[in-house]
């Protein structure tokens, strides 16, 4: 549907659609192919559906689709904003995107790995443990240099009141360097900021998430954070993504899974992916359409042309035609 919006929306864009499902995993073993990840590096941008199916081990699809996608196309910082269609105030989790504990470093008794391959790791890390029974382990990893460039990205931010969130009281070494690069970089930016603990943002956010404009994470609880916000808001069926770097193509997806529990019953709520299209189209030069698409949800909100999972009764495909005749008469 997000697709079907844009083509009819601008004119000379090209779109190239890719089969990488969890439906193709099961019937040739194939996640993503390299030749996939080639062409997608040569696109402008990358319109994200979801991934993941419970016929496929938890794991396999995301981190051998998204999470490769995200490293290897250097996406590095992940926007994620929820908007009240009541109030107009919006909330944003600014998350770190592919360090930490996503770098898909660890292993068990057996030894280290590194399936995905995502970060160059030279020398060892040598530690001897002595562990009775099984044991397992995954290894966060921050950068400096990564994070430098992070934190810089904020900039769009300006005269907004900044979170930056962390565990470092609990995880000291990684979150330290998170906190003084963190510091560095927005003092050098001037902006205005506090530093407080994950657990505590969670805490305040579900009691009182006017205190916060943008939350700055690390990748993990940037991850669980976003899921917080856009359930204080009008829910994960109204929560998009853009995951961003220094160089084209982005990423722009929903926030939320591939719900198989739904699948094919025309229930599902589009508009979180018509979001995602709409940071896409912010992010590539069409900010007027973005802000109609944005508006025209909103409209549909209000008038209740909605699907069952937002209180609404009307099935996706007829939300969505409801949504088009809006955003035909917008623009
Ligand atoms: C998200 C998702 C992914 C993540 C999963 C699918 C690996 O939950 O984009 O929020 O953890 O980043
Ligand atoms: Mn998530």
């Amino acid at each position: 549907m997000a697709v079907e919006m844009m083509s009819e929306m601008l004119e000379n864009v090209d779109f190239q659609e890719f089969g990488i499902s969890s439906q193709r995993y099961l019937e040739s073993g194939t996640v993503m192919k390299e030749e996939e990840v080639e062409e997608i590096r040569k696109k402008d941008a990358v319109l994200f559906g979801a991934i993941g199916d419970p016929r496929v081990r938890p794991g396999i699809m995301e981190r051998g689709v998204i999470l490769n996608l995200r490293a290897t196309l250097d996406l590095f910082a992940n926007v994620r904003p929820v908007r009240s269609f009541v109030t107009g105030r919006e909330l944003v989790v600014f998350r770190e995107n592919t360090q930490e504990f996503y770098v898909g470093i660890g292993g068990d008794r057996s030894g280290i790995e590194r399936p995905l391959g995502l970060y160059g790791c030279e020398g060892t890390i040598g530690v001897r443990l002595s562990v009775r029974g099984n044991m397992a382990f995954d290894i966060g990893i921050m950068s400096e240099a990564h994070l430098r460039r992070f934190f810089s990205r904020l900039s769009i931010y300006r005269g907004r009141k900044i979170t930056v969130t962390d565990k470092a009281n609990a995880v000291p070494n990684m979150y330290s360097l998170w906190r003084s690069v963190a510091a560095e970089v927005l003092q050098r930016d001037g902006f205005e900021f506090t530093f407080q603990y994950a657990d505590s943002v969670a805490y305040d956010m579900a009691r009182n998430p006017e205190k916060y404009e943008v939350i700055v994470a690390p990748n993990l609880y940037g991850d669980i954070l976003s899921d917080l916000a856009a359930g204080l808001f009008h829910g994960l069926g109204f929560a998009p993504s853009a995951n961003i770097g220094d160089r084209r193509p982005g990423l722009f997806e929903p926030v939320h899974g591939s719900a198989p529990d739904i699948a094919g019953k025309d229930i599902a709520n589009p508009f979180a992916t018509i979001l995602a299209a709409s940071m896409l189209l912010e992010y590539n030069g069409h900010p007027g359409l973005s802000k109609a698409i944005n508006d025209c949800v909103a409209e549909c909100y209000r008038s209740r042309i909605l699907t069952p999972d937002a209180g609404g009764k009307m099935r996706s495909s007829e939300v969505f035609r409801e949504f088009m005749k809006k955003l035909r008469g917008a623009v």
